[in-house]
């Protein structure tokens, strides 16, 4: 039903229309956006959704980011339009890319959202782990896609070099 491609330069501004369509206005004055000022965001990990029609359906995409010294994913925005919300397609979203990011060597990913919906991804609170103020840390996740890749991995998200 969906078509999912790597995200392409001429996708973007599209994608761009449907973050404005799914988030609360002012998204970009979120503290993660200052993490994705001036980095580019990851080739082939930014997908997006497409119905029978070419309509964008969904989209996702993925920063690096540096927790402490190490290397880790910041997943996000991710966005399902809202006539295709509720049909599994942001897992699949989600789902697809953590194992493509798996397979492209990456170790762990993380993101600033609501824990009740990415736990059943694997993403769980990451204590150790600041994001740049103002972020609620409960909303601070991680997922490890080797094992013990969060361990002894703490402070300070900031911009990769
Ligand atoms: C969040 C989002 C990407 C999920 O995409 P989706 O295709 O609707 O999600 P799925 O169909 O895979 O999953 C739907 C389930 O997730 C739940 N869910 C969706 N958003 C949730 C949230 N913020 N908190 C808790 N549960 C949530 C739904 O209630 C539904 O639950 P069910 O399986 O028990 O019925 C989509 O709803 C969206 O674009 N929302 C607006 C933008 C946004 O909030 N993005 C995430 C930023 S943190």
């Amino acid at each position: 039903m969906f078509e999912l491609t790597p995200e392409t330069p001429e996708d973007w501004w599209e994608v761009e229309a449907l973050y404005d369509l799914c988030f609360a206005p002012g998204r970009e004055a979120l503290s993660s956006y200052r993490l994705r000022d001036d980095v580019p965001p990851v080739d082939g990990l930014c997908v997006v959704a497409r119905d029978e029609g070419g309509i964008l359906a969904g989209a996702i995409r993925f920063w690096p980011v540096r927790v402490g010294g190490a290397e880790a994913l910041l997943l996000g925005p991710v966005a399902v339009h809202p006539t295709y919300q509720g049909e599994g397609l942001g897992g699949y979203l989600i789902l697809d890319s953590l194992d493509r990011a798996r397979d492209g060597g990456w170790a762990r990913v993380m993101l600033v959202g609501d824990a009740p919906y990415y736990s059943r991804f694997g993403f769980r609170r990451l204590t150790d782990v600041e994001m740049p103020p103002p972020t609620n840390p409960e909303r601070v996740l991680g997922v490890a896609l080797k094992a013990g890749a969060w361990d002894g991995v703490s402070g300070l998200v900031t911009r990769a070099a």
